[in-house]
């Protein structure tokens, strides 16, 4: 069951406007920046306690970056990130570190992730310690279905599913109300990941807990997001419900994307172009749309010349594209 929207008036959990964080790019000798990989070039999301939004796209796009970005590990050369209302680009350092705890990170590599001369008791209770929070680490194992005596295990005894649920106590540990999950399934097998999927999706329930699922598996994004965040070349492309998106794409490159997908059938209404070639370079994004010169659909003359405008799609979300959407 669908979690309930904020109620009127409470500002959403996420709220990212016109995000940016750019790379410099450095001369050999002189180290002066030459040019910028505009990883993140202009970003807005929102995403409400108890959802889950997924942020799909080729490798490259930018994900890792936002998600990056939004737990305070890049700093953003632009833009706004307000979370539970409160504007985390303008608070000081210590300011931002009682927000940050309630922002944590899952990614890929549950190896990279644990220190290895850190037993998994210790790992787990080495944030709240830090904050000053109970640490209960026996509970958290059992809460993620491990053993509580798995406690006093090294990092190099545990398979890499028991790691990434280690990886979720430590997460967890934090009281966070926002988990960013950066591919945090990738390197699992499919057994084990749907074993973390259901975790995942029962600690939702249970903490009201909001996810931004980054992962390039579009048959789990849809199973498990609420709504989805298309994203191309450091830009959101599209956005919407889950279940409009996948039947009813709006923007080109998602509709090339979802062709592109092994284990999805096209939506049968839509021609399906696929990709063709790989992402231009976000150090010089073409001009107009960047999808552009990959885009089957694209209008000779404007869209690479003119800024396509963000446009509401009916059944919810909206696409980047000159070509009108649907009308809500
Ligand atoms: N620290 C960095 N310095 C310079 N460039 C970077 C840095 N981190 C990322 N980039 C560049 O920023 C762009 C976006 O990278 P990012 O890792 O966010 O993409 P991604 O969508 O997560 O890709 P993937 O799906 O492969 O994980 C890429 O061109 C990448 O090379
Ligand atoms: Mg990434």
């Amino acid at each position: 069951m669908s979690p309930s929207p904020a109620p009127d008036g409470a500002p959403p959990l996420l709220q990212v406007e016109g995000l940016r964080t750019w790379f410099p790019v450095r001369d050999g000798l002189m180290q002066r920046t030459r040019s910028w990989v505009r990883a993140v070039d202009g970003v807005d999301l929102t995403l409400d306690r108890g959802f889950t939004l997924a942020l799909v796209g080729e490798s490259g796009c930018g994900k890792t970056t936002v998600g990056r970005t939004l737990v305070g590990l890049e700093r953003p050369r632009a833009g706004s990130i307000r979370f539970d209302g409160v504007e985390l680009t303008q608070l000081s350092p210590a300011a931002l570190r009682p927000v940050r705890r309630r922002l944590q990170l899952v990614f890929q590599d549950p190896a990279a992730a644990v220190d290895p001369r850190m037993r998994i008791g210790e790992a787990i209770e080495e944030g709240p310690r830090n904050f000053g929070l109970p640490c209960r680490s026996a509970e958290l194992l059992e809460r993620v279905g491990l053993d509580a005596a798995m406690a006093l295990r090294w990092p190099h005894e545990l398979s890499g599913g028991q790691r990434q649920r280690v990886c979720i106590a430590r997460a967890l540990a934090l009281e966070p109300e926002l988990i960013v999950c950066d591919e945090a399934l990738s390197a699992l097998d499919v057994s084990v990941q749907a074993q973390i999927l259901n975790l995942l999706a029962d600690l939702r329930r249970q903490h009201s807990l909001a996810y931004l699922f980054i992962s390039h598996d579009l048959s789990v994004v849809r199973h498990f997001a609420h709504r989805v965040a298309v994203m191309y070349l450091g830009r959101i492309v599209e956005e919407g419900p889950t279940g409009r998106v996948f039947e009813r794409p709006a923007h080109p490159y998602t509709r090339a994307l979802l062709a592109a997908a092994p284990r999805l059938t096209p939506a049968p209404h839509h021609p399906t172009a696929l990709l063709a070639g790989d992402p231009p370079s976000p150090i010089a994004p073409p001009p107009g749309c960047p999808f552009h010169p990959r885009c089957p659909e694209a209008l000779a003359g404007r869209c690479a010349r003119e800024e396509p405008p963000v446009l509401p799609v009916a059944g919810g979300g909206i696409s980047r594209c000159l070509l009108a959407p649907e009308r809500p």
